[in-house]
């Protein structure tokens, strides 16, 4: 593997590996904080940035290359409210974006259209989340302080998740 895409790969894994450590951090504080729904959506959350994460340790390796695990910051263990979560998250996201493009500008500088061809699929799971949390951003803006709406809203957010408060069992 093109050692300068591999080095930018690796460096995408530690991103992703950081994001599923900030959304968990993020769902423990919503957790205990009274928001039950935004605990599950977060947790879900994180549950899907360590699938991006395995899903480039995996090509890496397939690839003839060796991913490679970092240290990982902790992320912040204290939030204001979800207003202060979800601009945080909007604003990760938008760092991730970045980062995703310049890696595939990357591949196009080294003639690696396999790796782009692969990247595609992050280029567009971007896209995606970055209009899923606007959306939420925006109804958490809407509502203001008011105790209801963030109730409210808090419920939505559990229904948006595929497991509920209630659990697995
Ligand atoms: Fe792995 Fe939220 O992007």
């Amino acid at each position: 593997m093109n050692p300068k895409v591999e080095s930018a790969l690796n460096e995408q894994i530690l991103k992703e590996e950081y994001s599923a450590r900030l959304y968990l951090a993020m769902a423990i504080w919503s957790e205990v904080n009274g928001y039950p729904g935004a605990a599950a959506f977060l947790y879900e959350h994180a549950d899907e940035e360590r699938l991006h994460m395995m899903k480039l340790v995996r090509f890496v390796n397939d690839r003839g290359g060796k991913a490679e695990l970092k240290d990982v910051d902790a992320p912040p263990r204290h939030y204001e409210s979800l207003l202060d979560i979800f601009s945080q998250i909007m604003e990760h996201e938008v760092h991730i974006t970045d980062s995703i493009n310049t890696l595939y500008g990357i591949t196009v500088e080294e003639r690696d259209y396999t790796t782009g061809n692969f990247l595609q699929w992050y280029i567009t799971e971007q896209v995606e989340e970055e209009s899923l949390f606007n959306t939420v951003l925006d109804k958490i803006k809407l509502v203001g302080p008011d105790k209801s709406g963030l109730f409210h809203i808090d419920k939505e957010l559990d229904g948006m998740t595929t497991v509920t408060t209630s659990g697995p069992e």
